[in-house]
């Protein structure tokens, strides 16, 4: 999943997510930013996902 820029692989993560498997599963694959701010803008997913960063999201080429 994308958050804030970041690629992250979330299924390492998944089964330890307070939050359920399940909300995360469903953005995977998918941009979960604005959910991740609705839900706890507080927490420190660069820190707990620092292992699991796979890159940095590319911007769309310009035409
Ligand atoms: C990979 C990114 C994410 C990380 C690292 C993460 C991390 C966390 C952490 C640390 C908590 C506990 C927060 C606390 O108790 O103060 C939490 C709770 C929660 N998260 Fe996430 N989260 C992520 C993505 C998401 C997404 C995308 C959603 C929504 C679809 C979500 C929904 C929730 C919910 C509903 C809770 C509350 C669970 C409860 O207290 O019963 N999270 N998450």
């Amino acid at each position: 999943m994308v958050l804030r820029g970041k690629v992250y692989n979330i299924g390492p993560y998944a089964r330890f997510h307070p939050g359920g498997a399940d909300v995360l599963l469903k953005v995977a694959g998918k941009d979960g930013t604005s959910l991740f701010m609705k839900y706890h803008p507080w927490v420190n997913a660069d820190a707990l996902l620092e292992k699991c960063l796979v890159g940095l999201l590319a911007q769309a080429p310009q035409e």
